[in-house]
């Protein structure tokens, strides 16, 4: 039995957990929620060496120390823009660990014949299904994002009926372990699980991948919540349902904002229809110019409006980019930035961006309320950004980013695109913006370009 004191702090730390998601819906408090969710994490693991009969302390506490180490330093060394696959490491230990306990309380079972409630076992055949299958998925997205593999979707003859055999095959070892505890069918159901995984990831290509990372982490959210049903764990059970509710949440979101459903982005690609990744590189003429004609545009607009995108992150060109906008302003241009709801690589890694900047959240505009206003613009400035611009999201129902939502960059007067090439976007595939005459191009990497930017501008 847990004892009423550890009882009661369990339930300090579901709350501070409820509290950490609260203050992580707003960048403003995500800081402070973060730290809140850390603590309350901290305290659960504290918490049963107080009370709880533990066997193997030190082998306990050499994996709290690896697991600390690994965990510090690849939050320390990560790059904003490799956060995704980042997220997807951790999720996939998540879920991997439920599964290993589950099947480790399985053995338990097993071992001492205890009269178990069929829902328990219910509750470990999940664990450990899901929590594998989230473990293989988790780690075939990072290898993706990481381009440790290839990002295109990867499809073969019989994979629907390998992805559909595994799955059934699971699910009937389950009823057999409901039945009767064995351990056989545990470990079964658990490299099922890993199949089930790598096969679920495989097909899906490009821009879908972090939606994918958004699923697995609520499918490690539901089995940790299992895992605390099998456990007797209350704080395992509300933490694991608050990643559930969320992670499904932000999948449908970040769904919705691309316009595709989920069912579409897993098996788009076994009908031939998903992202393609990365693709080639256009040779057709563009108009190009210097520093000093961009500035010349920037520096007589009333009115700008600016177009954040990946390849800003990546040139961590935010405080030049700041910089120029406040320069524009006090020359009297009327200045904002139009925010995408998936620009980059993560949500709310535009506001993250500009925040680190100390760019006002007044003047982060949503796509919804910035979208009628393109019309009215002399210039938009697309920095590192390309797929939330490509009008084929409305023109092109074969294009994979058809029926997302858009930046309505091409409804303004000028737009100007910073970037090192003619490769595509995320999605693969060209912009037909690129080659409007309205159109121009100024090469090179966003800070070094942003900077000679400033500088003309500052010169006129
Ligand atoms: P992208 O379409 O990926 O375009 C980024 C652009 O930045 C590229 O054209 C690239 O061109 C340029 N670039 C890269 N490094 C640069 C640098 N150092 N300096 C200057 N330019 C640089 O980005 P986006 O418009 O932000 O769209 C986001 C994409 O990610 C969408 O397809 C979206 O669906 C996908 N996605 C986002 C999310 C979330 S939640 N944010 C989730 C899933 C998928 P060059 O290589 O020629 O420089």
């Amino acid at each position: 039995m847990i004892p009423v004191w550890a009882q009661l702090l369990y339930l300090f730390g579901a709350i501070c957990f409820i509290l950490a998601l609260k203050g992580l819906s707003g960048p403003k408090t995500a800081r402070s929620g973060n730290l809140i969710g850390a603590f309350a994490a901290v305290l659960a693991c504290t918490i049963p060496f107080f009370y709880a009969d533990l066997d193997h302390i030190p082998l306990i506490l050499g994996a709290i120390a690896i697991g600390s180490i690994g965990g510090f330093y690849g939050a320390r060394v990560v790059q904003m823009t490799q956060m995704p696959q980042m997220v997807a490491l951790f999720n996939g230990v998540g879920g991997g660990a439920a599964a290993l306990v589950a099947l480790v309380e399985l053995h338990e079972i097993v071992d001492f014949g205890a009269d178990v409630q069929k829902f328990i076992l219910v509750a470990t055949a999940f664990t450990v299904l899901v929590g594998s299958v989230s473990f293989a998925g988790s780690v075939v997205t990072f290898a993706k994002l990481q381009d440790l593999i290839t990002s295109r979707p990867v499809v073969f003859p019989g994979l629907p009926v390998l992805f559909g055999g595994g799955f059934v095959a699971a699910i009937v070892l389950s009823g057999v372990l409901v039945s009767e505890p064995v351990m056989w069918a545990g470990i079964l159901i658990g490299l099922l699980g890993l199949l089930i995984g790598l096969l679920l990831v495989l097909p899906v290509g490009g821009a879908d991948v972090p939606i994918v990372i958004s699923l697995l982490n609520a499918f490690t959210g539901l089995t940790v919540a299992a895992g605390g049903y099998v456990l007797s764990n209350t704080l395992l059970l509300v933490a694991g349902t608050l990643v559930g509710a969320a992670g499904t949440f932000l999948t449908l979101l970040m769904a919705g904002a691309m316009g595709r459903s989920v069912a579409n982005i897993l098996f788009g690609a076994l009908k031939g229809g998903s992202t393609l990744g990365a693709g080639e590189a256009s040779d057709r003429p563009v108009r190009s110019a210097g520093p000093e004609d961009v500035a010349i545009l920037l520096g007589y607009a009333d009115r700008v409006i600016v177009v954040p995108g990946y390849g800003l992150a990546v040139a961590q060109a935010q405080h030049t980019l700041r910089e120029l906008v406040d320069v524009l302003a006090e020359r009297g241009t009327k200045v904002d930035y139009a925010i995408h709801p998936v620009a980059g690589r993560m949500p709310g890694h535009m506001n993250v961006l500009m925040a680190e900047a100390q760019v006002p959240y007044e003047q982060l505009i949503e796509m919804d309320e910035i979208n009628g206003e393109f019309k009215h613009t002399d210039v938009v400035l697309v920095v590192g950004a390309n797929d939330v611009v490509n009008p084929a999201a409305r023109t092109t129902p074969s294009a994979p980013i058809y029926g997302m939502p858009i930046l309505n960059a091409d409804d303004a007067k000028q737009v100007v695109f910073l970037k090192r090439s003619m490769r595509p976007g995320f999605a693969g595939i060209e912009n037909e913006l690129l080659f409007e005459p309205t159109t121009t191009l100024m090469f090179g990497d966003a800070k070094d370009t942003l900077g000679k930017l400033l500088t003309a501008v500052k010169a006129l």
